[in-house]
């Protein structure tokens, strides 16, 4: 397995919308209580060994990695029936340099979702005019740049899985500063 194949097709998939690792889930631990979600995939960085996603400052997940920052991710192309799973330490930023940065490369159109009134999973009453969205007002610019946040997911480990006739390849991938050494294991 060569390692470098999957680090491009991560890079690839950062900003190819349409490449199934776009997306991945996300699981966090809140003590006992395991939680699951999709995020976008919005930066990997090999030499930081970064995964980033971009997520409300408000949003529960954020409390849990308040609490636990240790998370996990999950990638599948069910085209190229290739699974990813990699233990993460998140960290959060929140109206820095990282933030700053994001945000200015960020397009109205998801800027938007950070603008809503209500923090993500409180209850709204229904119809809730707040609650629609419509066009980007430049106007609210700093109060949604205030609730974005960008979660870096630094990983040391990847276990690698690849479906196949005749027999599936699965591989663990670790790194030992300075590099990534690859074995072969038992899918
Ligand atoms: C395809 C898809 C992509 C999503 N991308 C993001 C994302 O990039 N960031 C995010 O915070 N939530 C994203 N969501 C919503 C989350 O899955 C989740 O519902 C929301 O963040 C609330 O999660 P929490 O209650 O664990 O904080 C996405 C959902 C879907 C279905």
């Amino acid at each position: 397995m060569d390692i470098n194949k999957v680090f491009h097709i991560l890079e690839h998939a950062v900003t190819k919308r349409q490449h199934p690792w776009h997306e991945m889930v996300l699981a966090t631990a809140d003590g006992t209580i395991p939680d699951l979600r999709r995020v976008v995939l919005r930066g990997f960085d090999l030499d930081k060994r970064e995964i980033v996603f971009h997520t409300d400052i408000r949003s529960p997940k954020i409390s849990i990695l308040r609490r636990n920052p240790r998370a996990a991710i999950l990638f599948y192309d069910p085209i190229d029936k290739l699974q990813l799973r990699l233990p993460v330490d998140t960290r959060i930023h929140h109206q820095d340099e990282v933030t700053e940065r994001s945000w200015q490369k960020t397009r109205p159109f998801s800027k938007i979702c950070y603008a809503v009134a209500h923090p993500p999973g409180t209850p709204i009453p229904e119809p809730n005019p707040d609650n629609t969205v419509g066009e980007w007002d430049p106007a609210d610019d700093a109060r949604a740049y205030g609730n974005f946040a960008v979660i870096a997911c630094q990983f040391a480990m990847i276990d690698i899985l690849q479906l196949q006739h005749g027999g599936h390849q699965r591989w663990r991938a670790e790194w030992h500063t300075p590099k990534w050494t690859v074995e072969t294991i038992q899918a």
